[in-house]
């Protein structure tokens, strides 16, 4: 049993008094190159990460819902039959949402109890949000005896959560990371057809995080945003190219440089990201199985540089980090990861020189922003799984 798991079980039975009946757990995620590009049908480079979610849970007596949140020590309750968004203990929503769209795949009549508990920073860009809408989809979804399909469905049941009751309108990047995760490997996801390949970074490199602890108000609002203009951009250039285009991803770089003259130019400017970094992945993908591990750390100070100047997602912490890591000789590539505006930047880099750099960055950090940079190497991991009781 991991320390993780030990202490939610631990928790379920001091506070409830008895034995859960299923432990599920589920990773956070990196993403290592390709951004905001799933929800433009495009192609990522991620890895389940060795922090997670643990979410233990035993079938209630009635009809109620009491959800205890053990790294916060608070309770959300609500009935079984009315799993509503909540302004107060927003966390909840996220469990809220994933009641919500499992009822659409078999009876729950009686309530639950639940504890979960996780090692994921908050904020950090590391995708919690999904550990826990994962976790808790695959625990109740064992409870309750569900035949779920495909466990892909459970990705688009934790999407449905964030969209609804958490208001992001997000891609199935961090359900589908925290799902398909494989051990000591990146995972590539073409998402439109959803399929997922391992693609290894080779021995001897190791990612390394840098969690600059900053967080731009409203980014939900901005990521939101950005998204509607993908979307305006893609419906633009569908009017202008000589074949069906549904999303940006039905547009190849070359494609673009004719027609972009002709679209909103904001648009045209946070499309070029988008279409920059799925050429860039197709790339990366192709550098990292020729075993081009330096060449692939470039594609990354590119992403870094789009995210900057085309889809304005990044921030002053988030550049110093990059542009310290740059100034790094040892170090082959950083940029940030996930939605931007604060969180987390990654950095590839041979594995023996991850403690080092990551002391010097923290250090510069210090001394520039007055406050922490959390830094750990990631291990690219497993998947989420039922961890006992499975049904
Ligand atoms: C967040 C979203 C994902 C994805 C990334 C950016 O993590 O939840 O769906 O869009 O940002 O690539």
């Amino acid at each position: 049993m991991s320390l993780l798991h030990e202490r939610v079980v631990a928790r379920f039975e001091t506070y409830f008094g008895h034995a859960p009946s299923v432990t599920a757990y589920a990773p956070g995620r990196v993403e290592v190159l390709g951004n905001h590009t799933d929800y433009n049908e495009g192609f990522v480079l991620s890895a389940a990460i060795d922090m997670g979610t643990a979410f233990a849970v035993s079938q209630a007596e009635d009809t109620s819902c009491r959800l205890y949140a053990a790294d916060f020590s608070e309770e959300s309750r609500f009935a079984i039959g009315r799993p509503e968004r909540t302004d107060d203990m927003p966390w909840s929503n996220y469990v809220r949402g994933i009641v919500h769209g499992l009822r659409a795949h078999g009876a729950m009549e009686r309530g639950f109890h639940a504890v979960f508990a996780g090692d994921i920073p908050r904020g950090a860009g590391l995708s919690s949000s999904a550990a826990l809408e994962m976790s808790s989809a695959l625990a109740l979804a064992a409870l309750y005896g569900m035949e779920i399909p495909a466990r892909l469905e459970l990705a688009k049941i934790g999407q449905r959560a964030e969209h609804e009751f958490a208001g992001v309108k997000c891609g199935l990047l961090d359900q589908v990371t925290s799902l398909f995760g494989q051990e000591g490997s990146l995972v590539h996801t073409d998402f439109r057809t959803l399929d997922v390949a391992p693609v290894t970074l080779g021995d001897g490199y190791a990612l390394l995080m840098c969690n600059t602890h900053a967080q731009h108000a409203l980014n939900d609002s901005a990521y939101n945003e950005r998204r509607e203009l993908c979307e305006a951009a893609a419906a633009a250039l569908a009017k202008l190219a000589d074949h069906p285009v549904t999303h940006l991803r039905d547009i190849d770089w070359e494609t673009f440089g004719k027609l972009r003259g002709s679209i909103d130019p904001l648009a045209a400017q946070r499309a070029a990201h988008v279409i920059g970094e799925n050429t860039r992945v197709r790339k990366g993908v192709a550098l990292l199985r020729g075993g081009r591990v330096k060449e692939f750390g470039q594609l990354m100070y590119e992403s870094h540089e789009s995210s900057r100047t085309n889809f304005e997602n990044s921030c002053a912490e988030l550049d110093f980090v990059v542009d310290t890591a740059r100034a790094i000789p040892a170090v082959l590539g950083a940029r940030l990861s996930g939605g931007g505006f604060g969180g987390s930047a990654v950095l590839l880099l041979p594995a023996d020189a991850a403690e080092t750099t990551a002391g010097k960055i923290a250090m510069a950090y210090k001394e520039r922003f007055g406050a922490e940079c959390g830094t750990s190497v990631l291990r690219p991991s497993a998947g989420a799984r039922v961890l006992e009781g499975s049904a």
